[in-house]
């Protein structure tokens, strides 16, 4: 089976393919010749998961999957959410980001926090959504170098290691992403053995 991962990231794409028996085959936009940005415009996860997965659908036919990421802090709301790419301002960096976030929570003692991605397919015309999440909290100070995104401050239920200060492989196996795909790798070995 051939599945399109409406993604650029290389290693998404990577990350994936690891986990996948040979019989499905991972393509990314690059492999199709889709070079703009797909628009991340929604309100929710869900319904930008759902908008890229749609949009490769209906450009190229094939069974899609796409992803989406925010992280929500307990005391602000659920914010910054699906807007933590940009929270900052559209333009600004990860490292600006956590500047913004840290400000917000100055003084605050409830740090509970959660990455949340939601996995969106498109598989035979029909429309399937998975979730994956991480609990913990946010911490006042940056750790750790590796990782991406709000990873120092991140610090995973039962850790007392930043996402950024421990090895990627074993934030792979507990991640909201990994447990996402984990539950799309699940689904679809079930299909395949229908
Ligand atoms: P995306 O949907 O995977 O592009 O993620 C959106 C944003 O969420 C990213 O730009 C990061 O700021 C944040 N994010 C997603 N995944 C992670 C992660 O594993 N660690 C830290 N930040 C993340």
């Amino acid at each position: 089976m051939e599945l399109v991962f409406a993604t650029n990231n290389k290693h998404k794409i990577r990350e994936i393919s690891e986990l996948l028996d040979n019989n499905i085959r991972i393509l990314g936009l690059a492999d199709l010749n889709i070079t703009e940005d797909i628009p991340e415009e929604a309100d929710t996860l869900e319904e930008n998961a759902i908008f890229k997965a749609r949009y490769v659908h209906e450009r190229t036919g094939m069974n899609v999957f796409a992803d989406d990421t925010g992280l929500e802090v307990e005391c602000l709301d659920g914010a910054p959410g699906v807007y933590s790419a940009r929270y900052a301002g559209k333009s600004k960096s990860f490292d600006d980001n956590i500047e913004k976030l840290l400000r917000e929570m100055q003084g605050a003692t409830d740090r509970r926090a959660r990455f949340r991605t939601v996995i969106a397919l498109v598989l035979d015309g029909a429309e399937y959504l998975f979730e994956g999440t991480v609990e913990g909290e946010i911490i006042s100070e940056r750790r750790g170098s590796g990782g991406f995104g709000y990873d120092p401050v991140f610090l995973a239920s039962g850790f007392d290691k930043t996402f950024a200060e421990i090895p990627l492989a074993e934030k792979n196996t507990i991640s909201h992403r990994a447990r996402a795909m984990q539950k799309l790798l699940e689904f679809l070995k079930e299909r395949a053995n229908l």
